[in-house]
């Protein structure tokens, strides 16, 4: 399958995972610890890795997507909500619980480099309820990432229809127990989450992402590693890996990108594209996001995601 976009009709993408109301700064450099520096304006903004994901699956995958998480019973809900809606993701796997929603203190440097520290409040309940089952028994392709409950991970692997693919993003990156390790189909991780994952964290990612790869490939099947400006690695048992290269754009913030790469790949995967093919969607979005402010408001429409595809095709 060499084709995405037009050729497939649009799958059902079920994302389990969190959302955070964004505090952001923009930032000459990040601190030292125990230094203080002066940044720009505040901004709030709508993220969480689970709701970007959503948002760039709707928005940039052109999937039916649904979310399964949890929000507050404050503002930060309704902005969150807002964007959800805004970009066509359904929320009614999202129960209002009585913990504040998630927040994310970022700092943005000059150069688009993040630093983030999560308070997880309500993501933290999201649970596998009956309703949530439900959900995820309709979907394509479920994903999830590390911030909600471990349990809750495993959970929403377990409700899924017996074949459809299981996408861990790994992050931010912990140690997993065997029951997610069973669980996954495609592990989608950045090159400090691979190191960390194969045992080798604590190190600079100084290892080939090939030879990382190929330490966790022993614990799941399909493993894409993303290498920000270039590109990504699709490295699966059995068959050759294969380099997509990343395409060049002036970095504004990065944050979000990986996961708009996360949301693309899981909306190509449930239209039934390729691991490589669907990597090389996913990446053209992340790159787009990279070139503008914020998490969810840096998602890609899908029309620029092909245009920019086609492009760079020739
Ligand atoms: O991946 C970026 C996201 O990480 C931010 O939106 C922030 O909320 C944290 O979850």
């Amino acid at each position: 399958m060499g084709n995405s976009g037009g050729e497939h009709a649009a799958g059902r993408v079920v994302v389990v995972g969190s959302a955070n109301v964004d505090v952001v700064v923009d930032v000459p450099r990040h601190p030292r610890g125990g230094e203080t520096i002066l940044g720009g304006e505040l901004r709030r903004s709508p993220g969480g890795k689970g709701a970007n994901q959503a948002v760039a699956a709707a928005r940039a995958g052109g999937a039916d997507t649904v979310l399964v998480g949890a929000l507050g019973r404050d503002d930060g809900a309704e902005l969150l909500l807002r964007s959800l809606a805004g970009a066509g993701v359904r929320t009614d796997g999202v129960p209002r619980v009585g913990a504040p929603t998630g927040t994310a203190l970022i700092t943005v440097s000059t150069d688009g480099e993040n630093a983030i520290v999560v308070a997880p409040g309500a993501n933290d309940r999201v649970t596998v309820d009956d309703g949530a089952r439900e959900l995820i028994a309709s979907a394509d392709v479920v994903l999830a990432q590390l911030e909600i409950p471990v349990e809750t991970v495993v959970a929403a692997a377990g409700a899924r229809r017996p074949g459809v693919p299981f996408v861990l993003n790994a992050a931010p990156s912990r140690d997993l127990p065997d029951a997610v390790w069973r669980a996954v189909d495609v592990l989608v991780v950045n090159e400090h989450e691979a190191a960390d994952l194969a045992g080798r964290g604590g190190e600079n990612p100084a290892e080939e992402p090939s030879e990382l790869a190929r330490v966790l490939l022993s614990r799941v099947p399909a493993v894409v590693v993303t290498l920000g400006g270039e590109g990504s690695l699709v490295a699966r048992r059995g068959r050759l890996d294969v380099r997509v290269p990343g395409i060049e754009v002036v970095a504004v913030d990065t944050t979000g990108a990986g996961d708009t790469f996360c949301g693309v790949l899981a909306a190509e995967l449930a239209r039934g594209v390729d691991l490589a093919e669907a990597a090389r969607v996913a990446g053209v979005a992340g790159a787009l996001a990279v070139t503008r402010p914020g998490a969810q408001e840096a998602a890609p429409h899908r029309a620029e995601v092909l245009a920019t595809l086609r492009r760079h095709r020739g």
